[in-house]
């Protein structure tokens, strides 16, 4: 496991002002990993069978071709977090319930921690990391919570921007309604979701370049 893997959340410097603080971790999508799931990724680190040949393929990631060693049963989540470092995806229940862990497959959004990297091998895949553009300037569903402060720990904001964006796709110009039934599927353990939602409809009216 790389030291990168075990990185903790960034602390904030004296001087720093709480938006910049923010706004870095969005850019870089590091906030607290879990040590519960860092010990178990070496059991997934660790896992026998196939030789390693077998198992190395090419999966298309925020635009670049990243050649990774997958195991059969790995899923995407542990794909992304700990063998290609993007921890901007989070680990919340590992189970198909809280939406942490969402990204982008084929621009529809998936919950990582329950689709087999090997299934989406030749699918577009994309990560809160791969939303900003080349030049640093962040992806409007970024910035709208940037602008809107709309999180309190934030561990829930990846999962929340990226079925954003991903729903946005479907629907540009939602009813808060809408939205808030279009990105029902991640849950905040801080259960801010009025501000959540305003954020993210001013997402939608950056995301229109209204
Ligand atoms: S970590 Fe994937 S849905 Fe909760
Ligand atoms: S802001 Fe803390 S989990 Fe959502």
């Amino acid at each position: 496991m790389s030291e990168e893997t075990m990185s903790e959340a960034p602390a904030v410097q004296p001087g720093t002002s709480r938006r910049n603080f923010i706004k870095g971790v969005i850019a870089a999508g590091a906030t607290v990993s879990a040590s519960a799931y860092l010990f178990r990724t070496s059991v997934v680190g660790q896992n026998g069978g196939a030789a390693v040949g077998e198992r190395l393929i090419t999966l298309d990631i925020n635009g670049q071709q990243r050649k990774v060693d997958v195991a059969r049963n790995e899923t995407l989540a542990m794909t992304l977090r700990y063998k290609l470092g993007l921890t901007g995806t989070k680990l919340g229940c590992d189970r198909a319930e809280c939406g942490a862990c969402t990204v982008l497959v084929d621009d529809v959004p998936r919950y990582s921690c329950s689709t087999l990297t090997h299934s989406v091998r030749h699918a577009k895949i994309v990560s809160i990391e791969g939303l900003a553009s080349g030049d640093g300037k962040l992806h409007p569903v970024q910035q709208a919570v940037v602008d809107g402060q709309g999180f309190q720990c934030a561990f829930c904001m990846p999962g929340f921007v990226m079925a954003t964006v991903g729903y946005l796709k479907t629907n540009p110009n939602p009813t808060r309604e809408q939205l808030a039934h279009g990105i029902s599927g991640n849950l905040c353990r801080c259960a801010d979701y009025n501000k959540i939602l305003d954020c993210m409809m001013h997402a939608a009216q950056l995301s229109r370049g209204a």
